[in-house]
């Protein structure tokens, strides 16, 4: 795939649809799909990739919808969408990944947590998440176990270390080897 034919920005509000159509394509999680918070990879004129920053009410946020068109992967497009996405970002971010996938998000500095660690919304969309796969499982579909990774300014994570001995309070938690 040519690479410069390929455009990364952000949504529009007409991007809705195709937005919705193609993390539908994938079974992901089908709620809040906010077009405000997307990225979308578009070549032609049609999307062919998009990832969001999901604002939870706790105020956590979370890496969500990743998505790349059959066609299209394997040309590092899920890349650019997670460069712009996280490019000059320094707030704490989660993400819900399958297990064996875990590893691909280190590049980012995500690190796989306890679940409990991870705020409460998240740690709800892991659990929604959980059980859809085992009725995927129960349809005969590959069950792959789901984690939870964090990503957070190198600066807060030092101090966070320290404060974690005397506690683990919201967002606060050893992180586990992935
Ligand atoms: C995952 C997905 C978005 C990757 O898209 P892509 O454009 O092919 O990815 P890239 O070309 O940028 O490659 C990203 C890297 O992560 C690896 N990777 C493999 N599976 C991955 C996964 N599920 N999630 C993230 N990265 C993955 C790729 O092998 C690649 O590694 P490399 O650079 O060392 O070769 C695409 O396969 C997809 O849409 N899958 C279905 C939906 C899905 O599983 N989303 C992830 C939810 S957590």
């Amino acid at each position: 795939m040519d690479q410069l034919a390929i455009v990364v920005r952000r949504a529009t509000e007409r991007d809705q649809q195709a937005i919705r159509a193609l993390v539908r394509s994938e079974r992901l999680n089908p709620t809040g799909l906010d077009w405000p918070n997307f990225i979308v990879a578009l070549t032609g004129g049609r999307i062919i990739g998009a990832v969001q920053m999901r604002k939870h009410t706790d105020g956590s946020r979370e890496l969500g919808s990743l998505v790349v068109a059959k066609e299209a992967r394997g040309h590092g497009i899920a890349s650019r969408l997670i460069d712009t996405l996280l490019a000059d970002d320094q707030k704490p971010v989660w993400l819900i990944a399958a297990e064996p996938n875990a590893g691909a998000y280190s590049r980012w500095g995500f690190i796989q947590i306890e679940t409990r660690a991870a705020p409460a919304k998240v740690r709800r969309n892991h659990l929604m998440g959980s059980l859809a796969r085992i009725i995927s499982f129960v349809m005969r579909r590959p069950m792959r176990r789901l984690v939870i990774l964090e990503r957070r300014p190198a600066e807060e994570w030092t101090t966070r270390t320290s404060a974690s001995c005397h506690g683990r309070g919201h967002g606060q938690g050893e992180r586990v080897s992935a």
